[in-house]
């Protein structure tokens, strides 16, 4: 009987071409990392730190998602379901991080809608990871492709 050896997975350079489920999912790992650490803090230097990288990372992705992966899985697998609903939870999110991006941590009010806006993301990514795309690596999507564009658009983005 043979096992299965379970290797790490290698860290992909830079050099690499990442694909476009593997790059959003990066993204959906250092945006769960950073709840973990606002979770753990506790000066409101480090909390206001915190928020303002997570909601920069949640809006860039966001956008690259709406602008490039949303349509190109829309139209490659004729959806009107999977992204429709993906899209109005982005626009839930949007309005949590609205609520605080740039406000000074007041106490609980301020925690629980950092605790809310983490949930909710934990559920959107849940969806995206276990509907999406699984339904995007089994279609003709030329993700790597994908993947280069959310790449340099991400870039753009980010040096705004
Ligand atoms: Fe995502
Ligand atoms: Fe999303």
């Amino acid at each position: 009987m043979t096992t299965a050896t379970k290797t790490k997975p290698a860290r992909a350079s830079s050099a690499q071409p990442k694909d476009a489920t593997a790059m959003l999912r990066a993204d959906h790992q250092a945006v769960s990392e950073l709840f973990e650490q606002y979770e753990k803090a506790r000066s409101s230097t480090k909390k206001v730190q915190l928020v303002a990288q997570l909601c920069q990372e949640l809006k860039v992705h966001a956008q690259i998602e709406e602008e490039i992966f949303y349509p190109a899985f829309k139209q490659a697998l004729k959806d009107k379901e999977l992204i429709p609903e993906a899209t109005v939870e982005h626009d839930t999110l949007k309005s949590l991080i609205g609520q605080i991006e740039g406000v000074e941590p007041d106490g609980e009010m301020y925690d629980a809608k950092v605790k809310v806006l983490s949930e909710y993301v934990k559920h959107h990514v849940k969806e995206e990871q276990g509907e999406i795309f699984p339904k995007a690596r089994d279609s003709s999507l030329d993700l790597v492709a994908l993947g280069a564009r959310l790449a340099e658009r991400k870039a753009e983005l980010l040096a705004q």
